[in-house]
């Protein structure tokens, strides 16, 4: 029996052989680096746009106002909407892209979507690298975007598909790892490349993004396609052949057929996007929006863009800052690895509910903190060494509750409650709700800190708690349960059985006759 934690009371588990191959490892490591291109480039875009250099040559305005201006508001030093249009820029096209992505990964196969990604990004790095003129950077940050709308589509569905379910947390995680990877390894370019004499050091830190590029293209053109995914487009023996292959054992026939009526079921559905509106679907559609979105309102973007303008707010100078960054980096990474080790031991829910209250104690501090030395007028005089140090150290603790917590969970829930019929169309809407959102903090971060000033960090605080009472109340756990059986997990909770009734659960044996039939006549 699978754990019997993970499945809320009265609900039996099902069990599907499979093991931890090193095939099944390699594969979801490889196809988990998807996560580096869209990590790569949150960690780069915040470097880049503090290089002098780099300002003169396409921002020269900002690059003015940066150096004349001389305000003792320490909240308001860094107010400019075109610098951050240019980082967030990019969410707006990963946005519209993801909806593109969902016809793709649905009609031509999980790894078609990698592989767009991947071209499609390593295109917009090389513009990036060569930019002379803003058009250049502009329609090179379209492309990334677009290449990251992809991407993050594709990638998650593809782990949670692939992995045996026992270990599908994990797996999953990987893409997330990758993303902490290619934050930090930006991080760490960023600080070297700003060392370079003669100023052109932007141009490595954007054109380095060809290799994370590289690596998603290459992955894509390797790696199998999914079983769920091959069923789903017709290839049924081809399917089988890959489900024993993925699982390492040869007795996959409970699941394979379960897949087979989930495909079934797939294709009686012809307007994914229409149908994710009816009632049984609603469960779904609410987690696909408000999970994102809470991801999102943790504020972490506003560390992963800005840490090293904010820890310059707080007082460090500018080598420290950029340290500091590389520090919560490594934190970061680090901490993601706790996530993939205890996320099918110790499940979802007790996950997502220790994070929060750790982000929550660590937010209260840090505005505290800043609130003391700060105050409205922004002008905290001397700062001691101490000061810095315990908002650092805070900050720290924020990252590690977000990176076990909503950072990989906020990737994996979605991906492995959805039904396949609506899987792809529910996973672009998460992808979108994650790039709009992401767009709007990025883009309102430093107007906020600017007159907001300490209660920006209350104003996140609150989100914490609003989400950690939504994960506590709607949430189910779904931790070693396997993703076509999913449905069990609503029809047994006090809240959303209401939506989802008996008959909706396709693969149960009956639908599995029933499609087996179909597929004989
Ligand atoms: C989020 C990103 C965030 C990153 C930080 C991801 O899960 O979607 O917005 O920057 O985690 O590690």
């Amino acid at each position: 029996m699978p754990a019997v934690g993970g499945i809320p009371a009265g609900v039996p588990g099902r069990e599907y052989p499979g093991n931890l191959t090193p095939y099944v490892l390699v594969t979801c490591i490889v196809a988990g680096m998807g996560g580096l291109i869209f990590g790569y480039d949150i960690g780069i875009s915040g470097g880049v746009t503090s290089m002098d250099p780099f300002l003169i040559k396409f921002f020269p305005s900002v690059y003015r106002k940066k150096h004349s201006e001389t305000t003792t508001d320490q909240y308001c030093q860094y107010d400019s909407e075109t610098l951050t249009m240019f980082t967030s820029s990019l969410y707006l096209a990963a946005l519209v892209s993801s909806i593109g992505a969902s016809t793709v990964t649905r009609k031509f196969g999980r790894r078609l979507s990698m592989l767009f990604g991947g071209v499609l990004f390593f295109v917009g790095a090389i513009l990036n690298g060569f930019a002379q003129a803003v058009w250049m950077l502009i329609v090179g940050r379209i492309l990334l975007g677009l290449g990251i709308g992809f991407a993050n589509q594709s990638v998650p569905l593809y782990l949670s598909e692939t992995a045996p379910y026992k270990f599908r947390g994990a797996l999953n995680i990987g893409f997330q790892l990758s993303i902490t990877v290619g934050i930090l390894i930006a991080n760490v370019l960023n600080y070297f490349f700003a060392k370079i004499k003669g100023g052109w050091g932007w141009r490595l830190s954007l054109g380095g993004a060809v290799v994370p590029a590289l690596i998603i293209t290459i992955g894509s053109l390797v790696l199998p396609d999914t079983p769920n995914s091959m069923i789903e487009r017709g290839k049924q023996d081809e399917a089988k052949t890959q489900l024993k292959r993925v699982r390492g054992v040869d007795d996959v026939e409970d699941e394979f057929s379960d897949l087979v009526a989930a495909s079934e079921a797939s294709r009686l559905v012809e307007h994914p996007w229409t149908n994710l509106l009816e009632r049984k679907y609603r469960p779904h559609l609410s987690m696909a929006i408000l999970i994102p979105f809470f991801q999102q309102f943790t504020g972490i973007n506003v560390i992963m863009f800005y840490a090293p303008v904010l820890f310059n707010t707080i007082g460090f100078g500018d080598n420290a800052s950029l340290m500091s960054a590389v520090i919560t980096g490594i934190v970061n990474v680090v901490a993601t690895m706790v996530s993939i080790y205890g996320v099918d031991k110790w499940g979802r829910r007790f996950l997502f509910l220790e994070g929060g209250a750790q982000m929550l104690i660590c937010q209260l501090v840090v505005a505290i903190s800043i609130a003391a030395k700060f105050g409205v007028s922004g002008n905290p005089g001397e700062l001691p060494k101490w000061y810095a140090i315990v908002v650092v150290l805070f900050i720290c603790i924020y990252v590690a509750g977000f990176a076990w917590s909503w950072g990989p969970l906020g990737w994996l829930v979605p991906s492995e409650i959805f039904p396949l019929e609506i899987r792809s169309a529910a996973q672009s809407i998460n992808v979108s709700v994650n790039m709009i959102f992401t767009f709007i903090v990025a883009q309102a971060f430093l107007a906020m800190l600017c007159r907001m000033k300490f209660g920006l960090f209350l104003f996140f605080a609150f989100f914490v708690v609003a989400m950690s009472i939504f994960i506590f109340f709607f949430l189910p756990e779904t931790k070693n349960i396997p993703i076509e059986e999913m449905n069990k997990v609503w029809k047994s909770h006090w809240y959303w059985s209401r939506f989802v009734n008996d008959d909706d659960d396709y693969p149960n044996v009956e639908m599995s006759k029933g499609a087996q039939a179909t597929k004989n006549v």
